[in-house]
């Protein structure tokens, strides 16, 4: 199983955004791409893949939202249909405390939970790090990637107290889906 999180830290932690303006919502829309190219290949899904997005926007943060690859159902693949999912799912959650989809989870868990609870090891995507053509990922990896601002400054320092690693992808400033699709080819080819 491979883990990505994706760190959402202007998107709202409920289920008031519209599906056509998730780009407005803390930049849900790159949360929703990395979704995809995590969980889709061509006609199948990746059910050796979890994606977590960590919502910590108002009005009660943080949100912790799983999709698991090996259970999930109803997911489609378009962009759209994606943010549906989520704002259906959140709502479910808000108003009976269970997502609406199986595959799905949320909870209240913070990033420290996050990876102590399943006994991950966190890596941080960035610009500048290790190169990714010299390094051995460790057995139960949680890569960690950034919306259009990057990692926070003090969500960079945290991570590095709880002895992340940095990986650089190569020499350019990528797209957070441009970043995890290569992960995904990179992690298939090993
Ligand atoms: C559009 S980039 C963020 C750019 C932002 N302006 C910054 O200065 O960090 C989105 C995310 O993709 C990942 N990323 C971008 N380029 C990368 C690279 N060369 N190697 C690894 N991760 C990268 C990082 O996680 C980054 O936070």
């Amino acid at each position: 199983m491979t883990e990505f999180l994706m760190l959402q830290p202007r998107t709202r932690s409920d289920a008031d955004f519209t599906v056509d303006g998730v780009q407005h919502n803390g930049r849900l829309d790159i949360g929703c791409r990395v979704i995809h190219a995590a969980l889709f290949g061509s006609y199948q899904l990746r059910r050796d893949m979890t994606v977590h997005l960590l919502l910590d926007g108002p009005p009660d943060p943080p949100v912790h939202l799983t999709l698991h690859g090996d259970k999930i159902e109803g997911l489609h693949p378009d962009e759209r249909a994606i943010a549906g999912y989520l704002k259906k799912n959140m709502k479910s959650f808000e108003k009976r405390k269970v997502p609406a989809n199986k595959g799905v989870s949320i909870d209240k868990r913070g990033i420290e939970e996050i990876i102590e609870d399943r006994g991950l090891q966190p890596v941080m995507l960035h610009e500048e790090g290790t190169d990714i053509g010299t390094y051995e990922p460790p057995t139960d990896p949680l890569f960690i990637v950034g919306d259009n601002k990057g990692i926070p400054d003090d969500r960079m320092d945290q991570l590095r107290s709880m002895d992340a690693d940095t990986v650089t992808v190569g020499p350019g400033q990528y797209q957070a889906q441009q970043v995890v699709s290569y992960l995904t080819i990179w992690l298939d080819r090993r």
